[in-house]
């Protein structure tokens, strides 16, 4: 049996438990949890007080609920305000975590560019078109023929050794010089002929300034008359156009199986304008292709009349061209698509 004022104590000592709890509660949910403590219709601890109702006295029955209700009243408006709280209190910890500073400057976002050496191949195709050659695409995989015996180059001549091939069978290989492209062209067209062939070429090869796999581009022209002076006017006119005006050409003699005569071009060095400098190797020039007049022979491969028509023909490695222009010293730098050295060419 219970009297009224060990109800009261109890009443008080449950409220004090409340308040205690609570001031300990972090979120709303915790705070639901507690409430269920005291609230729950068949646990929590002020619902249980109302049990101790059948050993109380009839008249004093309705104090007794009324003592009981008024706690659980107190309870229920206490947690409703805490509640309310508690809910202010998160809701500024997360504008507080979620605060934006519009100070801040703006994310810089990097737009995408184009290769260095699609950069220098467009820039080719672009002055070369502009004096009026056009494009021929040749095909990467070609025949030994294409690839050497058409361009005066059979199959025990001591020139196939300049070139370390990958055969993909006897007949078959990757074209090692873009200078396929020549006898495609001759086959099937008749002079007037002025084209270029950018493409990809492949050589058992591999070191700082060489790799298995880089670009070239072609130049032929054939026509009437043509001699090394249409040559040297057209790549100077080209060389001014990439490594600036004031650079010119120099022709030097060499050897190519598919020209007679064949030479190597150097360039004024456009760093040092010749004086000599640690690019050009301090003797003013740099080398950047190989050039020279058609062998009479391609053109006579190609059922082209040799008395009346002569060409010239040119070609020449983007790669080099890029690593020249960009200051880049290991071809691998081309190939390995690292952002903090392609970041730092700029057209
Ligand atoms: N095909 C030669 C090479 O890959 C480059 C070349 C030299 C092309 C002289 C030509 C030329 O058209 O006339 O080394």
């Amino acid at each position: 049996m219970q009297d009224l004022s060990e109800l009261q104590r109890q009443i008080e000592s449950i409220k004090a438990e409340i308040r205690q709890n609570a001031g300990e509660l972090k979120n709303s949910k915790e705070l639901y949890e507690l409430k269920k403590n005291f609230l729950d219709s068949k646990q929590g601890k002020l619902s249980q007080l109302m049990k101790g109702m059948a050993q109380v006295p009839n008249e004093l029955k309705s104090q007794f609920g009324k003592a009981v209700n008024e706690a659980k009243q107190w309870s229920l408006t206490f947690f409703d305000e805490f509640d309310t709280k508690l809910k202010e209190q998160e809701l500024k910890l997360r504008y507080e975590s979620e605060k934006i500073d519009i100070t801040m400057p703006a994310e810089k976002i990097k737009p995408g560019k184009l290769h260095p050496i699609t950069t220098v191949r467009n820039q080719l195709v672009d002055i070369f078109a502009g004096m009026g050659f056009s494009v021929f695409e040749g095909a990467e995989i070609e025949t030994d023929f294409y690839n050497f015996t058409a361009l005066n180059t059979p199959q025990d001549h001591p020139a196939r050794d300049m070139q370390d091939t990958f055969y993909l069978s006897p007949e078959f290989l990757l074209r090692t010089q873009t200078s396929a492209g020549q006898i495609h062209v001759m086959e099937s067209n008749k002079p007037p002929i002025k084209i270029i062939s950018p493409g990809k070429v492949f050589r058992s090869d591999d070191d700082a300034t060489h790799s298995p796999m880089f670009s070239q581009m072609e130049g032929l022209v054939v026509d009437e008359g043509i001699t090394l002076c249409d040559l040297q006017g057209s790549l100077n006119m080209f060389v001014k156009q990439i490594f600036g005006e004031e650079t010119t050409t120099r022709l030097r003699p060499s050897y190519f199986p598919f020209t007679e005569p064949s030479v190597e071009v150097d360039v004024s060095c456009f760093q040092c304008g010749g004086k000599g400098c640690k690019l050009c190797k301090g003797t003013g020039w740099i080398e950047v292709l190989g050039a020279g007049i058609v062998n009479k022979k391609v053109l006579e491969n190609c059922g082209i009349d040799s008395d009346k028509y002569s060409g010239f023909a040119f070609g020449l490695g983007l790669e080099r061209i890029a690593m020249l222009k960009y200051g880049i010293n290991n071809i691998k730098m081309l190939f390995e698509s690292d952002l903090r050295v392609l970041d730092q060419i700029d057209e």
